[in-house]
């Protein structure tokens, strides 16, 4: 339900002086500090275009200091929902009524309105688990285990649709052990910190490795790893999308793994967020991939 002050309608004044009103005009937006470079408005704008949408999707750079009465007050600012990202998806959770999948990962980076409540879930480990089951089908059905490379905020969500997906073993490696501790202190035993210099040995039974630092993106130094222990039937991720074609995920390649890139797992994240705002599940098409594909390389 949408408030009518949260609707923006778009008239327009015929010949005869009548006021015809058109489909309303639903706007949603990401919220973030910077958040010029991100491609929400890209893909959202894109499927609001392909849909035949009344919708806008807009970029709302907020500074820290004026986030929450930003999102607290998102109706007034003309909007049904939307993206929230760094450094906002934390303080996110504190400020709305998140769902339990937000509340068990610790973040939220989706909001929208259910009547006056602002609702946030988080889309990254579907995100995350949507994009492997179509970029490598049946990479669950003999997993053994995984090993996650990154403690912080992307891997929270991504180990969250790992042990959802229901692997046994997750192992994982951090430049600062304490984070690794502290996502086996929130997620339980499932949970292995591993050491770094002990990442060959858990690389031998794993059938998936994902790479959530960032290590790796442009302007960074590339995650290097040996993939030789790796079973021939692992799977090689990784979070970064920029380059789209990481060190990690050429060496994956070079290593005849099937790989699954950032790009599809930042595509499809936003999918429920848009079928929440617009009323309409959007899809993940190659045409979409290869048009952010470009924007992305654009800016390399
Ligand atoms: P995000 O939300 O993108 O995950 P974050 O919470 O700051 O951002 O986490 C960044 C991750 O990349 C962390 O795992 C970080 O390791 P630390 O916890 O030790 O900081 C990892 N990372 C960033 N730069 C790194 C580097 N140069 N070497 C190794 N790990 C790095």
């Amino acid at each position: 339900m949408v408030c009518s002050h949260q609707r923006r309608l778009a008239g327009a004044i015929a010949s005869d002086g009548i006021v015809e009103m058109k489909d309303e005009v639903r706007a949603a937006c990401v919220m973030g500090w910077p958040v010029t470079h991100s491609r929400s408005p890209l893909i959202h704008g894109t499927w609001i275009e392909l849909n035949g949408i009344a919708g806008v999707y807009r970029h709302e750079e907020v500074r820290p200091e004026s986030f929450p009465a930003f999102l607290t007050n998102l109706a007034a600012h003309g909007y049904v929902g939307g993206n929230v990202t760094v450094p906002f998806k934390e303080v996110a959770l504190t400020l709305t009524e998140p769902d339990e999948r937000a509340s068990a990962i610790g973040a939220a980076n989706t909001v929208w309105l259910e009547g006056n409540q602002l609702r946030a879930t988080n889309t990254d480990a579907t995100g995350f688990i949507d994009c492997l089951d179509h970029a490598t089908p049946g990479w669950d059905t003999s997993p053994g285990s995984a090993v996650v490379i990154g403690a912080g905020g992307a891997a929270r969500g991504i180990v969250f649709g790992i042990l959802e997906r229901g692997i046994e073993r997750i192992y994982v490696a951090n430049r600062t052990q304490a984070r690794a501790e502290a996502l086996r202190h929130q997620y339980g035993a499932r949970i292995y910190p591993t050491q770094w210099h002990d990442i060959p040995r858990v690389l031998g039974e794993a059938g998936l490795l994902v790479n959530t630092t960032s290590l790796g993106m442009v302007g960074q130094t590339s995650l290097d790893l040996d993939l030789r222990p790796l079973p021939d039937h692992a799977v090689v991720a990784d979070a970064v999308y920029a380059p789209l074609m990481t060190p990690l995920l050429r060496s994956a390649e070079r290593r005849g793994l099937r790989i699954a890139d950032g790009l599809g797992m930042l595509l499809y994240q936003a999918v429920p967020g848009f079928e929440l705002w617009f009323g309409v599940r959007p899809e993940v098409t190659a045409e979409l991939r290869a048009l952010v594909a470009r924007d992305l390389e654009a800016d390399l």
